[in-house]
């Protein structure tokens, strides 16, 4: 460690501010004995530790040592200053848990250990804080995280254990219907306005499956039947969601069949809102290789079909309200916006606080990180994130969710585990509907 010519006294990081009763005493504490403990600086002159030391000795024009900590990246800069911070003040749990959120939010694929190191705290600690920030979207749920030596590996996650008593999980059996056949054939079976949602992941086309391979022709022609016939067995304020992963002709040619369903499907029904499934965790395709050199195919498609009024609850599926709206002041002055709108950024922050949360994005960030347990027999699976999140979002309480294309049953399951009264479930193939059939009685 070096002393340094040029300064900034910037603190790296906003952290929690001492209390009145902490300051007063660090301020007789100064004056009584002078700074003991070097302020720390980074190579630029930004206090890494001491901002409050700082400030007490030029307030009382006492000398302040200083080191600077060199070789530090930007991350391990604002790591080093939370560990610090936690190190040296007595902080509360709630606080302690406040930075180790910080930090997560910061670097979402540094593995518990390796924040945990970094912070010196508890990986425990770490663990049980990811898995309060996860589901809230406010940090992607990785499949990997980066270890200290640099190395990814499969992110460890605890599996919440659901138990049922004999009675609930009889109650989901009977409140179950499996029917095998060809949703096209069964679809025109069910009664009319019956179903409050409808969400499927269907095959896609010219993709070699277990279940089979299907032209782009013959994938439309099934999909303009499949929409026809959802759509006369939904309530009037029901909606459909059908789940499309583009795909390409060749490296560098992408086949066009989901913008013509969307197209078609706006066209002959009503597209609801365009609505997007980043999938972070995505695994890379033969285009990102270094020839190829394309990015990696992370966006899912969640065409959303239904009349203008269709049911959704959006306070369902609020995000928290996040640090800077909870904790700085914001001022209400109006700011413009590069696109000439003005907004006022204290209004902003103070409805979201009201509302209880802040909307979500029409991109909805979910990882396929935690799969869909139970569900290893079948080839291609809907991780279980997203259906409970359509859940969530759109089937209303205690209500009707039908799945034309269930497999191995993940929708059926997430809208049990939201409270519907009865989930249908359609599947050409019988060994699928017996996978569903063994999720169910599972609980
Ligand atoms: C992508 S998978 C659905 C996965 C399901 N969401 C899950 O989590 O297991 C598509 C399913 O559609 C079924 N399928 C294909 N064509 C069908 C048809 N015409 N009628 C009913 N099911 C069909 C396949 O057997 C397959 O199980």
């Amino acid at each position: 460690m070096k002393t340094i010519a040029k300064k900034k006294y910037q603190p790296v990081l906003q952290l929690p501010p001492l209390s009145a009763e902490e300051l007063a005493g660090l301020r007789a504490s100064i004056r009584q004995h002078g700074i003991l403990v070097p302020i720390m600086l980074t190579e630029d002159g930004r206090i890494i530790d001491g901002n409050n030391r700082k400030q007490i000795a030029d307030e009382l024009g006492i000398g302040c040592p200083e080191v600077v900590q060199p070789g530090l990246d930007e991350e391990e800069i604002r790591a080093l200053a939370r560990s610090l911070n936690i190190a040296r003040r007595q902080l509360g749990r709630e606080q302690r848990r406040q930075l180790v959120a910080d930090q997560l939010r910061e670097t979402p694929g540094w593995s518990n250990r390796r924040v945990a190191k970094a912070l010196g705290v508890d990986h425990h600690t770490v663990a049980s804080v990811r898995l309060d920030l996860e589901p809230t979207g406010e940090i992607p749920q990785l499949g990997y995280t980066t270890g200290l030596d640099g190395k990814d590996r499969p992110a460890t996650r605890a599996v919440p254990i659901v138990h049922r008593s004999p009675v609930e999980r009889q109650a989901r059996i009977e409140a179950t219907q499996l029917i095998h056949g060809d949703c096209r054939e069964v679809l025109p079976t069910l009664p009319a306005a019956s179903v409050d949602l409808i969400v499927c992941d269907p095959p896609y086309p010219e993709v070699d499956r277990e279940y089979g391979r299907m032209s782009e022709a013959a994938w439309m022609d099934l999909m303009r039947a499949v929409v026809r016939g959802c759509r006369l067995v939904l309530r009037p304020q029901g909606s459909m969601v059908v789940l499309l992963q583009p795909g390409y002709e060749r490296i560098g040619r992408m086949r066009t069949w989901h913008l013509e369903f969307a197209l078609w499907a706006a066209k002959e029904w009503s597209l609801v809102q365009d609505l997007y499934w980043h999938v972070p965790d995505a695994f890379p395709s033969a285009g990102t290789d270094r020839k190829a050199g394309l990015l990696k195919a992370s966006v899912k498609w969640l065409v959303w079909l239904g009349p203008a009024d269709c049911y959704r609850d959006r306070d369902a599926v609020l995000r928290p309200p996040s640090e800077p709206v909870t904790t700085r002041q914001r001022p209400d002055d109006p700011r413009d916006s590069p696109s000439g709108r003005t907004r006022r950024m204290g209004r902003m922050h103070r409805t979201a606080l009201e509302r209880g949360g802040t909307v979500p994005p029409n991109c909805l960030i979910l990882p396929k990180g935690g799969g869909s347990p139970g569900s290893e027999d079948h080839p291609a699976v809907t991780p279980m994130a997203q259906c409970e999140w359509l859940c969530k979002y759109l089937l209303p309480e205690k209500s009707v969710l039908l799945d034309p294309f269930c497999g191995s049953g993940s929708t059926l399951l997430a809208a049990l585990d939201a409270g519907a009264s009865r989930v249908i479930g359609i599947d050409r193939e019988k060994k699928y509907l017996e996978i569903a059939r063994r999720r169910v009685e599972a609980g």
